[in-house]
């Protein structure tokens, strides 16, 4: 029976083995990301967490749009991805956390929203890490689940068939994020992007 610490160690391992070329593997996605944050409709002095922020890739946008009275923080618990985004220098943007997004060093509802780009799919239990997500976003506070590729065109990249069950398929993406306390409000998923968009109940 595989415990958390087994799920932490097979995420890590996973990423570590990719970090140091994880943004060279993906060099044009960039304004993707710029185009998924301008859809998270931040303010200026906005409160924002990149939650399994990885390389970063998603911090320079995100400072851009709270501006320099606001607070970006990025999350991840593979060292190597949080080393790698240090040298690309992505820490002028935002601070990084070695953290687990599944119990966030964060006060409740300190938050104004939440961006995570390629986390959901690596989640043990995504309707309580999606829970606790919400738990550091204020009431009315939105969250982004984000990627550069869509549903069928990233199985085709990765070799494997989206089954029913796909957790990113709206059927079920829209009950997982209700029972977790978000509210979703608009769906893609299409060959050049997957963004679902939601807010916090309450
Ligand atoms: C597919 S990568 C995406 C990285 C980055 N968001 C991007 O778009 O380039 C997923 C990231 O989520 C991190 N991750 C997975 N589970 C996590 C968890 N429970 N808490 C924090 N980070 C996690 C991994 O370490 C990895 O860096």
């Amino acid at each position: 029976m595989r415990n958390m610490s087994d799920d932490h160690t097979h995420v890590q391992e996973f990423f570590t083995a990719r970090a140091a070329d994880w943004d060279s593997r993906f060099p044009d996605d960039g304004p993707a990301y710029a185009a998924a944050v301008a859809d998270l409709r931040l303010r200026e002095g906005d409160r924002v967490l990149d939650a399994g922020c990885g390389t970063g890739r998603a911090l320079p946008p995100l400072r851009a749009a709270v501006g320099p009275s606001g607070v970006v923080l990025g999350a991840d618990l593979t060292p190597a991805m949080l080393r790698a985004a240090a040298e690309a220098g992505r820490d002028r943007h935002g601070r990084l956390l070695l953290a687990d997004v599944s119990a966030l060093p964060l006060r409740s509802g300190s938050l104004d929203a939440v961006f995570a780009a390629g986390l959901i799919a690596h989640l043990p239990r995504p309707a309580d890490n999606l829970r606790e997500l919400a738990r550091g976003v204020r009431g009315g506070g939105t969250l982004a689940l984000f990627h550069p590729v869509g549903r069928a065109a990233l199985a085709a990249r990765q070799g494997r068939r989206i089954t029913p069950d796909d957790l990113r398929a709206e059927p079920n993406l829209r009950p997982l994020l209700a029972r977790s306390g978000w509210r979703m409000t608009s769906y893609v998923d299409e060959d050049a992007r997957f963004l679902a968009l939601a807010v916090r109940e309450g």
